[in-house]
């Protein structure tokens, strides 16, 4: 399989996704991400930074920890978490020097974390082929009643695979309150030369506080 974004964005399930991340991680940085003048991780780090978010914070599929970088460039200076399930990701992330902990897990299932989180943050991990809605419910039994959520979910699965839905039903059940979504585009203009299917890619930013 050829490592990149359309690849990525046709996995098959949990096992394809470890494999093309284990494969992947060593290019991400300067090979996908530089060449698609990758925006999302800057705009969800403002995002956060925007809702006066704190630390502790979790950074779901932390991946190479852009995320993390573009925190710390803003003045970010609380502690980072990252959590991922791809041991070769948070290899890389871990030669950044930013995260406290870097904490292997599938957050599609129980996260063995304990609550103390005061801040949610993903990046790229809530999109096709990766990770729906299922696992919301996880993230908010790692977070503090308070915390600031500022999650990126590619618009391309938005209502497909149900992320409006559930984030209503959350709402509805008083887990989360504040909801407001952030429309962003994903890519700057470099991307149309890469990769014309996905440069005009959008995401919202859905952005919310812990009950
Ligand atoms: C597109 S990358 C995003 C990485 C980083 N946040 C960024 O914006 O560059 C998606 C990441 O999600 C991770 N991931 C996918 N499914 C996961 C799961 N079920 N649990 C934890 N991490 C997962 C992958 O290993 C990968 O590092």
């Amino acid at each position: 399989m050829d490592h990149g974004l359309k690849g990525a964005l046709s996995l098959g399930g949990p096992d394809d996704c470890l494999a093309y991340y284990r494969a992947w991680a060593a290019s991400y940085d300067a090979g996908f991400a530089q060449g698609m003048d990758y925006r999302l991780p800057a705009h969800v780090a403002a995002a956060f930074l925007g809702a006066k978010g704190q630390g502790p914070v979790l950074d779901v599929g932390a991946g190479t920890g852009l995320l993390a970088e573009r925190l710390r460039d803003m003045g970010f200076q609380g502690v980072i978490d990252a959590a991922d399930f791809s041991s070769e990701m948070l290899e890389r992330a871990g030669e950044k020097a930013i995260y406290r902990a870097l904490h292997r897990v599938d957050v599609t299932r129980a996260i063995a974390l304990p609550r103390v989180y005061q801040g949610v943050v993903s990046s790229g991990t809530f999109t096709a082929g990766h990770v729906g809605p299922e696992a919301l419910s996880n993230l908010l039994d790692v977070a503090l009643p308070g915390a600031v959520f500022a999650l990126s979910i590619n618009l391309r699965v938005w209502t497909g695979a149900g992320f409006d839905r559930a984030l209503q039903a959350l709402a509805d059940q008083g887990r989360i309150a504040d909801l407001h979504l952030i429309e962003v585009q994903v890519y700057g203009a470099a991307a149309a030369q890469v990769d014309a299917d996905h440069a005009s890619d959008r995401a919202a930013i859905a952005v919310f506080r812990a009950e």
